[in-house]
């Protein structure tokens, strides 16, 4: 099955995604989790990547486009995939509708993950996150031991993007740049819209239902 899963910066794309992935035994692609092992490991993308990273801006698209073609080239793709976080602009979109021709995997479904403003400020700004790809919330989804991750035992962070000022100029960036899209799918007939704001597994029992048409 052939997914994206679209939404604001906060809306629960990489929670959900990590157990629609195991669940439905296919990768999980996240155009932002690819760029921070990039800036971790400082490589001449993660530099280049970093500055817009830190401010809130989009990486530019022919940087990206290139990253999900050879991303989705990958054998592990065969059964299908599930994007996070791409696409994030038209051009993009369109770059992807040609790549994903290409490879012959069209899209099966854009699923938009809808939260208000006020909460995503909320779930951003108290995200804590583990490099071993696991991230947690100070309120609503706190760690066993405070500041440690269940999963690995390594110590928990807060990204760079997660400051407030950050964090509002990211969702000024996805309502000019990004929102847009959601237009462009519906037309194109793919677009499916979950509420976002429930609690984690209710929202993914939602994501669950319309992925189980694509098996
Ligand atoms: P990226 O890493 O993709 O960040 P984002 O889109 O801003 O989204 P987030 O990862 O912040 O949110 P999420 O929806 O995954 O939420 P999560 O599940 O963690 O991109 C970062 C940057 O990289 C961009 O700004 C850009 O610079 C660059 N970039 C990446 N892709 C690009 C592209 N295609 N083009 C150009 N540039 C690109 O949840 C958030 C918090 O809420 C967590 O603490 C979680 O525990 C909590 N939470 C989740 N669900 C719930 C719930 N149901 N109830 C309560 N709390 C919840
Ligand atoms: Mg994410
Ligand atoms: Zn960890």
């Amino acid at each position: 099955m052939n997914v994206v899963l679209f939404g604001p910066p906060g809306a629960g794309k990489g929670t959900q995604a990590k157990e629609l992935s195991q669940k439905y035994d296919i990768p999980h692609i996240s155009t932002g989790d690819i760029l921070r092992a990039n800036v971790r490991e400082g490589t001449e993308l993660g530099l280049k990547a970093k500055e817009y990273m830190d401010k809130g801006e989009l990486v530019p698209d022919q940087v990206l486009i290139g990253l999900i073609k050879d991303r989705l080239e990958e054998p592990d793709c065969a059964n299908g995939y599930l994007l996070d976080g791409y696409p994030r602009t038209i051009p993009q979109a369109d770059a992807l509708t040609g790549i994903l021709n290409e490879i012959n995997k069209p899209l099966d479904s854009v699923i938009n993950m809808g939260v208000g403003d006020e909460e995503l400020v909320k779930r951003l700004s108290g995200r804590r996150s583990c490099k071993c790809g696991e991230s947690y919330h100070i309120m609503f989804n706190s760690p066993k031991e405070e500041g440690v991750c269940n999963a690995c035992g390594g110590q928990l962070y807060q990204r760079d993007d997660d400051r407030e000022d950050v964090i509002r100029q990211r969702l000024a960036v996805y309502n000019d740049k990004t929102k847009p899209l959601i237009e462009y799918y519906d037309n194109a007939g793919l677009l499916v819209n979950v509420d976002g704001a429930g609690l984690v597994d209710s929202v993914l029992a939602d994501i669950c239902k319309i992925m189980d048409q694509y098996k």
